[in-house]
């Protein structure tokens, strides 16, 4: 399934003639639609000179959770981090924003231009333990190739 969604990924990175937000917007959706374990797929990015992250194109659920101060919920520990995290239990976690009561699990990877994490691929799943290094190593590409036209 992911070798199979990393040809579309490029196929919609390479449309110039669409705004970069909505080739992300059209990601958003396409990996929503395509992974069964995928209810919420959205960017974040590092808001100005901010401290801060916001959201940017997403599928699924509107969310209230527009601005992430870095270091609050899972997103903004990883604006610190610059690691993947993997939340297999949400229920779990002490520094967790809720975005709707049907979510059990989350991963978030950030993305990185030129070295630096200006911002993140967030995924909420309302399946229990969905996610395997399958999961972060498809979401990492992902990430590279947007890198490549932002
Ligand atoms: N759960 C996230 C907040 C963003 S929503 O999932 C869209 C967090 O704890 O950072």
């Amino acid at each position: 399934m992911f070798e199979d969604l990393k040809q579309h990924v490029i196929e919609i990175l390479d449309t110039p003639q669409k705004t970069i937000d909505d080739r992300l917007k059209a990601i958003c959706e396409l990996l929503k639609s395509a992974v069964p374990y995928y209810d919420w797929v959205g960017f974040y990015f590092k808001n100005g000179d901010k401290e801060e992250l916001k959201l940017g194109p997403y599928a699924g659920e509107p969310t209230d959770h527009t601005i992430i101060p870095f270091g609050k919920g899972i997103c903004g520990q990883v604006a610190v981090s610059n690691q993947n995290f993997v939340v297999p239990d949400v229920s779990a976690q002490d520094n967790y924003i809720a975005c709707s009561i049907t979510v059990k699990a989350e991963i978030v990877v950030p993305l990185f231009v030129d070295g630096k994490n200006i911002g993140q691929i967030d995924i909420d799943s309302n399946t229990p333990d969905p996610f395997s290094v399958e999961d972060e190593r498809f979401l990492e590409f992902v990430n590279a190739k947007v890198a490549e036209i932002l």
